[in-house]
């Protein structure tokens, strides 16, 4: 990894920042060639925040009041990440849909983490409308990201089983233990250059 210049990442997060702390163990650890030039929070509250500043990571808290619609609010998201030099833009339990303003100023530079297999159960609450299907396996998909809800190109998958037993907790902490290792991984392919969009195809180069 030595001499490679790290990718600049913006982390937008909405809530506990498990997925933020993972991608800051990987760089700590230097398994992951990035740096976090910033962590957005749309919610004053969350605990990701705590973690962002305990690493030393300049933290935005970016709420939606004030803003009178969705394009607005993203213009604003823009000009905070390119003032913190972000190239890629990890959605890291970020709970808004995106307006093209922030997709068409980070064109295929902008991954999700989401708590299933899509194209089953995108939106919100993917743990329990899951649980409601009674599917035998969820997981977690990390995609790039389009103006839908979860629909982007896939860039990686991992499958988790569902118990007879789980509620939503249970499931979601399972789901978890596997968010923490894709999501992690697929900006390190990023970072290094490996993820060709083709069309709805995610090629991985070697
Ligand atoms: C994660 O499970 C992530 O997949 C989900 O929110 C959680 C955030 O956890 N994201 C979505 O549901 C987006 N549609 P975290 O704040 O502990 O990383």
């Amino acid at each position: 990894m030595a001499g490679k210049v790290p990718c600049m990442l913006g982390v937008l997060v909405s809530g506990g920042g498990t997925n933020l702390q993972a991608i800051i163990d990987c760089i700590e650890a230097g398994w992951l060639n990035a740096r976090i030039g910033c962590v957005i929070s749309n919610n004053a509250d969350a605990y990701a925040i705590i973690r962002a500043q305990k690493s030393g990571i300049p933290v935005v808290i970016h709420e939606n009041s004030g803003f009178s619609d969705r394009r607005k609010y993203d213009a604003a998201t823009v000009e905070i990440l390119r003032d913190h030099g972000a190239e890629l833009v990890v959605l890291a339990g970020f709970m808004r849909i995106l307006s093209d303003v922030m997709v068409d100023a980070f064109p295929g530079a902008i991954i999700n983490i989401h708590p299933a297999l899509l194209p089953a159960f995108p939106g919100l609450h993917a743990q329990q409308q899951a649980l409601d299907y009674g599917v035998r396996y969820s997981g977690c998909t990390v995609h790039f990201v389009d103006c839908g809800t979860d629909t982007g190109p896939i860039i990686m998958q991992s499958v988790v089983p569902v118990e007879q037993d789980d509620s939503e907790a249970s499931l979601s902490a399972r789901i978890q233990i596997a968010e923490h290792k894709a999501l992690p991984a697929a900006i390190s392919l990023y970072a290094e250059g490996r993820l060709k969009i083709e069309g709805r195809h995610v090629r991985i180069l070697a």
